[in-house]
């Protein structure tokens, strides 16, 4: 198989800092890649923020300018036949409707609400920010101080304190993305 066989689509990752967001998604295109031979563009919100959006803020504006920007990148990926991953907070459900009406113009759309709850988040705290925003050395920060506005109706739910990597990964799979990779 050739990297311009099969569709192009997006698999769009939304939840909470710590939910477990760019561990499947990194997960996703190691087996993508490997399984499938289809190259994948990943867009972490970590990543991006320094590549692509460094300087802005957490402010509304702000976060729902940093979504605009990965659902353009994600849609342009998505127009010439390639996989994106999207793992980002994306807080507000407009700006996600948003960015799910340009891509899935172009292709598959596939959002997946990872759904950790807060106490589990915060438990992992990888990055030490749920404490220094519980201690107001953070404002503004998702879960705590600033919204979450949960996906309606995502295609998929993923909790994962509750479910494994490797089963996720199925479940993933399962919405018709193996079609789309073949
Ligand atoms: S989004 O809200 O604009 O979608 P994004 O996914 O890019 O967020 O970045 C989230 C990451 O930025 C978090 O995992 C965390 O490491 C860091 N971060 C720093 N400040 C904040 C904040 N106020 N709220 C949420 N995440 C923050």
């Amino acid at each position: 198989m050739t990297a311009s066989q099969g569709r192009g689509f997006t698999v769009f990752m939304t939840g909470l800092s710590g939910a477990g967001k760019s561990t499947l998604s990194e997960r996703l295109r190691d087996l993508i890649e490997s399984e499938y031979q289809r190259p994948v563009t990943l867009l972490d919100g970590d990543i991006v923020r320094e590549m692509l959006s460094s300087g802005l803020t957490f402010s509304r504006a702000d976060r729902e300018l940093n979504l605009r920007r990965i659902g353009y990148v994600a849609g342009e990926v998505t127009r010439h036949g390639g996989v994106c991953i999207c793992a980002a907070i994306a807080p507000f459900r407009s700006a996600r409707a948003e960015a799910r009406a340009r891509i899935s113009s172009f292709g598959a759309f596939y959002e997946i609400y990872v759904s950790t709850p807060l106490a589990v988040c915060e438990t992992r705290d990888p990055k030490g920010l749920y404490r220094k925003a519980r201690r107001g050395e953070i404002r503004g920060f998702t879960g705590i101080d600033d919204p979450f506005e949960a996906p309606e109706k995502p295609d998929l739910h993923i909790d994962t304190s509750k479910l494994a990597i490797a089963d996720s990964i199925e479940r993933i799979l399962a919405l018709p993305l193996r079609d789309a990779l073949l």
